[in-house]
């Protein structure tokens, strides 16, 4: 495991990087992101195991008592596995969630009890604007949803997009061919009745920034990259 590294990819939001080697044949990177505002939120908390590293990439940002949301897509330890570690580090922040991962998972697994988002429920964070978007089964988990931030169009795509290598932090280069190349490989995606309906809704926000929890993130025409991959999956 590396150090992890420190990239602003948009306006106020920050990319934290750890490449890992192992998991496959090239090094596989874990990547967080801070949106910095007001009340910042951090989505997606990390293995539980990399806490302490990212915790300290951080809080060179902002100090932990000042996070306010802490945030994820589904329950899996490269999400989550923080969780409870981040809730004793930041005394002020608050877990939030879809209805279904709170019911299902998180009113017993978090140390303080979560705050459940509707669909389309949007948290103002003071300068940011992040709207919950549930998206069962994509790209895996009953309980899978995502971000998307208003204010500069980043959806925040958790595992969507997936590709290997420690490549640069934010790229304008096609990243659908090498995610659609590595999920030929591990087959992550859940392909549900709901994947390319799913899908289609996340292109139509039109996003320009695509932060992405493993591989670069990309900034240009969102919605194409994500219409390859439901191709792909329609094609499957
Ligand atoms: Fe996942
Ligand atoms: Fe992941």
């Amino acid at each position: 495991m590396t150090e992890t590294k420190t990239f602003e990819i948009a306006d106020n939001i920050y990319r934290f990087s750890t490449a890992v080697s192992g998991v496959g044949p090239e090094p596989f990177t874990f990547n967080q992101f801070l949106i910095m505002a007001d009340a910042p939120m951090l989505f997606h908390l990390g293995h539980r195991g990399m806490q302490a590293s990212i915790a300290a990439a951080v809080e060179r940002i902002v100090p932990l008592a000042r996070l306010r949301y802490l945030g994820f897509g589904h329950v899996e330890a490269d999400e989550c596995g923080g969780l409870n570690a981040w809730l004793a580090a930041a005394p002020h922040a608050e877990v939030v969630h879809g209805q279904t991962a709170c019911m299902v998972s998180l009113n017993d697994l978090a140390d303080r009890a979560p705050r459940p988002l509707a669909d389309g429920e949007v948290i103002d964070l003071g300068g940011k604007r992040l709207r919950w978007m549930d998206t069962p089964h994509v790209p895996h988990g009953w309980e899978a949803g995502l971000f998307y931030e208003e204010t500069g169009a980043t959806l925040f795509c958790g595992d969507l997009l997936t590709h290997g290598g420690d490549g640069p932090p934010l790229t304008e280069s096609d990243i659908a061919g090498p995610a659609i190349a590595m999920e030929d490989v591990f087959h992550a995606m859940s392909m549900a009745p709901n994947t390319g309906a799913v899908l289609q809704r996340l292109a139509e926000l039109e996003p320009t920034t695509l932060a992405l929890m493993h591989g670069s993130s990309f900034r240009g025409d969102g919605a194409s990259a994500l219409r390859a991959l439901a191709a792909h999956c329609a094609a499957v």
